[in-house]
């Protein structure tokens, strides 16, 4: 019998309290002993609920008693997460997060603090909720090289965006019903504003270069200022509006970005709707894998968790590469990386000549919104495309095309 206990009695670590008493005997089975919460810790009172038995108020419980093998941290939030997680690995206990906002800041520290104890800090739900992604990039694709990730990475905003599209919802209706189905975050800026997916696509970029990618460093745009015009002129293309995190090397160099795009139906993000998330991976052997599945909620992202204390307790004792380097891999501008971007510009068709003399030869879109026109423009630098925008009279809207 293995004990574990659990930080923080959220959407996630009641998910995990559930994934342990539901999946009791499968877990026993592919481990080859049972596993128990011995505690879990929340600063609230659950009365007449089953964790009552084992809810604890004093972390320093959980840190002192040596039968606890693996800690769980689901509280979310930098402080005290970081603070619990350290004395954690300190006290010779594995650990596992679902929580991005801890791995992106201070991923590299507690990597080192694992290292040194020789037990092990495992992440697997903290991109991609149920989806296995970390793992695979570690240990299945770890002899190729690479070359791009890019992936619907939140599943509030894909929600909201999907709710816009098929039913005309508004913004603010879409976000209400993604916090009430609990996939938000406690803060909606964090998901709207694409901090979320910054923070995921940073684990993922650090993890395929294995070195660590600042999620500071990384241009981010959320989705709040997208409108249902926008939607007009995607339908009008047959096209759809996503929130992507991307990561590429071109050249030697490497990107990361987050921002609104406008995705084919050959691209197979296309179809990736409502709260699910979905990673295409290319590697240069394997060429494209694409991985799919629910990004958030209670347990599906407990499941990744889950699985992650099941690999804790098989390697007690023994430290496994489960990260990257604390060598820093630095980000190349984006403003030398090449996109085509779709302009909606007040005025009519008569402004064609004037778009394709300041962008580049490209195609008007008509999609019948009164007062304004379309452009898309040719593939162009982000700087290119910036100093011919600063020179063009009454832009409304520019959103980037994925190649
Ligand atoms: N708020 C996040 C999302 C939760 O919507 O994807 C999962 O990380």
């Amino acid at each position: 019998m293995r004990q574990i206990a659990i930080m923080g009695f959220g959407t996630i670590g009641s998910g995990a309290f559930d994934v342990v008493n539901t999946n009791r005997e499968i877990i026993k089975k592919n481990l080859g002993e049972e596993l128990q919460v011995k505690y879990v810790l929340d600063i609230r009172e659950f009365p007449g609920q089953p964790v009552e038995k084992v809810l604890v108020h004093d972390v320093d419980t959980i840190m002192n008693d040596p039968e606890v093998d693996v800690v769980v941290e689901t509280m979310g939030g930098l402080e005290p997460a970081f603070t619990f997680v350290k004395k954690a690995l300190e006290a010779g206990k594995s650990v596992v997060t679902s929580n991005k906002e801890l791995v992106a800041k201070k991923g590299v520290e507690l990597m080192a603090v694992a290292k040194a104890k020789n037990v092990n800090f495992f992440f697997g739900a903290s991109v991609g909720g149920g989806i296995p992604i970390i793992r695979p990039l570690l240990r299945s694709l770890s002899a190729d090289d690479i070359d791009q990730v890019s992936g619907i990475l939140n599943g509030t905003t894909n929600y909201i965006l999907t709710k816009m599209d098929r039913e005309g919802t508004s913004f603010e209706a879409a976000l209400k019903e993604a916090q009430d189905n609990g996939f938000a975050e406690r803060k909606p800026e964090a998901d709207v504003e694409g901090y979320d997916a910054c923070r995921k696509i940073a684990i993922l970029s650090s993890i395929v270069e294995g070195k660590f990618v600042d999620f500071e460093d990384i241009y981010t745009e959320g989705i709040t200022k997208i409108t249902s015009e926008d939607f007009e002129y995607a339908r009008q293309l047959g096209w759809a509006i996503k929130l992507l995190a991307s990561s590429w090397k071109e050249q030697g160099h490497r990107y990361a970005m987050v921002s609104p795009v406008l995705v084919k139906p050959e691209n197979p993000l296309y179809a990736v709707n409502d709260v699910f998330n979905a990673i295409l991976v290319h590697g240069n052997m394997v060429d494209n894998v694409m991985f799919y599945g629910r990004g958030a909620g209670s347990h599906a992202t407990a499941s990744a968790v889950m699985a992650d204390v099941v690999e804790a307790v098989k390697h007690l004792g023994e430290n496994i590469y489960a990260g990257w380097s604390e060598e820093k891999r630095e980000l190349s501008d984006i403003s030398m990386s090449e996109k085509q971007f779709l302009i909606r510009v007040k005025g009519d068709v008569s402004r064609q000549s004037e778009l394709a003399t300041k962008f580049g030869a490209g195609q008007l879109i008509d999609a019948d919104v009164a007062g304004e026109i379309g452009y898309l423009t040719p593939v162009l630098s982000e700087k290119a495309f910036e100093a011919a925008a600063a020179k063009t009279e009454g832009i409304l809207q520019r959103i980037r095309v994925q190649a």
